[in-house]
């Protein structure tokens, strides 16, 4: 049984996996978000929902407190949010992190030039890349809804593969690689339906 902290648990992809968390695994998970009030708890016997921002560094690292494995769906401000997770989850002994980017981040898209909006993105990644954890970044493409789990994986170096990916199939991912020790580790990985 592992316990995984989901950092912006209100988020459309983490809401996703927090339902094939609870319908696959028995993982007890910890749901961590800012207006906590927005989200109904699932299950409360295996979910706990704590409100925080990620740049809050005291409620952060409460919230990693017997965490096996970190899983970060945010946006924004994601360099800033990259260097809070790396120092409280080294304060708090948790090594394994997942952490949601998005393709494009070096340039690794065919026929499509880097923008700058990614720089949130490929920031970040850099944080997360230059530290010691066990990581796993994914770079998925544009998400569908609809219920195919079907995904192809493309290194770091490796051209990205295809435009979209089911947030059926992320989860599905995200699940496995929180539940299979050493699983693609410190590994930047493109995810898309090929
Ligand atoms: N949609 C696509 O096709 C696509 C494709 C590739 C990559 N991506 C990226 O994949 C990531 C996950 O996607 P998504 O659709 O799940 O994103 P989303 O619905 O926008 O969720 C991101 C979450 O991050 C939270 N957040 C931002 N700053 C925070 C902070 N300082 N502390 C705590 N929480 C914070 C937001 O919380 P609040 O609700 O409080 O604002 C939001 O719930 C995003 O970065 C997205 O850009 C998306």
């Amino acid at each position: 049984m592992v316990n995984v902290l989901i950092l912006g648990a209100n988020g459309q992809l983490a809401r996703n996996t927090t339902r094939v968390f609870l319908r696959d695994t028995d993982a007890k998970l910890t749901l961590y978000l800012r207006r906590a009030s927005r989200l109904r708890n699932p299950d409360p016997g295996r979910v706990r929902i704590v409100e925080g921002d990620v740049l809050e560094r005291a409620a952060l690292e409460a919230a990693m407190k017997g965490q096996d494995v970190v899983y970060a769906n945010l946006a924004g401000a994601m360099k800033a949010q990259a260097e809070f997770i790396v120092s409280a989850m080294r304060a708090s002994n948790v090594r394994r992190l997942i952490f949601i980017s998005s393709m494009g981040i070096y340039g690794e898209v065919p026929g499509e030039r880097y923008q700058s909006v990614l720089d949130p993105y490929r920031d970040s990644a850099a944080v997360i890349e230059a530290s010691d954890l066990d990581y796993t970044l994914l770079r998925p493409g544009w998400f569908t809804h609809d219920r195919e789990v079907r995904y192809e994986l493309t290194q770091k170096g490796e051209p990205f593969k295809g435009h979209d990916v089911s947030l059926d199939s992320l989860s599905d991912l995200i699940v496995k690689l929180a539940t299979t020790q050493g699983m693609e580790s410190r590994k930047s990985l493109g995810v898309s339906r090929g």
